[in-house]
């Protein structure tokens, strides 16, 4: 059976879990490609910190660029711009495939690493760095590119979402709302990329290049966060028939000097009949319309280890694929290790 060497970089919340789920399902995932998922080292930056349960603490290495130079498939989730953007790159020019969730390094240099990917004919994958475990990067770029996007309205930051209805639900203030998130592990000991916005407008940039088939960039995204909003607004907006969303808007418009794209975070009052005035605590939710398919919502976990691996993970499988079987690298069934239940077994009342 083939080999495919995989790399991990960064084993905190997200990474702990895959790094946990790649030894766990090894046999599961090597009978979904074909290939054995070899991890061959976890690069961190302190080797002696306690990791998620089911890390292999030998793998554990301070060596990053060592260990991409050693590997066909590159999981980066150690997040920020640098070390990462080099290392990514790094990985590409060595012909590794390269999965990451960094949305703030796509948002920013998106367009040169898909680029280096391109030249090096390897796959770039990134389902993980828009709300977490909700597929939405490939339906976007690939299951609608043949259809035309006009306008996605975005649930896309979970610890803003939370915060909000909190306060919105409990009449909590924002201070001690935020407080809540950190102690269930939602918000960042430092908030502040959550709270202004920061974090969401990374997402739109993303959101907004796949839907419309051109590079957005951060500094494109029209960007307020939810630091000015009270209780008193929260609850003033409910007595009217509103909920107040940090939404991520990026849409088709007509500009003066022609059709142009518009993305923008901010505070927005929904009604509370909206699809997305249901989105509670911190899930997140993408809500797109489209010429033929009209309306479709993708809704679900956008942040935490375990939801945030699935999407990962799927990456992971893909560029394997990918890799063993060329451009023929799409799902297709194989021999499975569950058993088909005989139709005298299969009973519905
Ligand atoms: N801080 C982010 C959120 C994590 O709250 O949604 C997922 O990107």
């Amino acid at each position: 059976i083939p080999q495919l060497r995989v790399a991990l970089l960064g084993c905190g919340v997200v990474g702990g879990h895959v790094a946990a789920r790649l030894m766990a399902s090894a046999e599961e995932f090597e009978g979904r490609v074909g290939a054995r998922l070899n991890l061959v080292g976890i690069a961190v930056r302190d080797t002696s910190r306690p990791r998620e349960a089911g890390v292999d603490s030998s793998l554990l290495t301070t060596d990053a660029e060592s260990l991409v130079g050693k590997a066909d498939i590159v999981i980066e989730l150690m997040g920020g711009i640098e070390p990462a953007r080099s290392l990514i790159l790094r990985a590409l020019e060595s012909g590794a495939s390269v999965v990451t969730a960094n949305k703030a390094l796509l948002a920013e240099h998106g367009a040169a690493l898909r680029a280096a990917a391109d030249d090096a004919g390897v796959q770039l994958e990134y389902e993980a760095a828009v709300a977490g475990a909700i597929p939405i990067v490939r339906p976007l770029g690939d299951s609608l590119a043949g259809d035309s996007v006009n306008r996605i309205l975005g649930i896309v930051n979970g610890t803003t979402n939370y915060v909000l209805d909190k306060m919105d639900s409990s009449g909590l203030s924002q201070a001690d709302a935020v407080a809540s998130a950190q102690q269930l592990g939602f918000a960042e000991a430092d908030p502040t990329a959550d709270l202004e916005g920061y974090d969401a407008a990374a997402k739109a940039a993303l959101l907004a290049s796949l839907a419309f088939h051109t590079p957005v960039e951060l500094s494109d995204v029209h960007r307020e966060g939810i630091t000015g909003i009270t209780a008193d607004a929260v609850a003033n907006a409910r007595a009217d028939g509103y909920v107040i969303k940090l939404l991520t808007v990026c849409e088709r418009v007509q500009s003066s000097s022609g059709p142009a794209i518009r993305s923008s975070v901010y505070p927005a009052l929904l009604p509370t009949s909206h699809p997305l005035a249901g989105v509670r605590g911190a899930f997140n939710a993408v809500y797109v319309e489209s010429e033929a398919a009209g309306e479709l919502m993708f809704y679900g976990q956008g942040a935490g280890g375990a939801p945030t691996s699935s999407a990962v993970l799927g990456d992971v499988i893909s560029v394997a694929r990918r890799r063993l079987l060329g451009g023929r690298g799409q799902a297709t069934p194989r021999a499975g290790s569950l058993r088909l239940l005989p139709m005298s077994e299969i009973r519905t009342r």
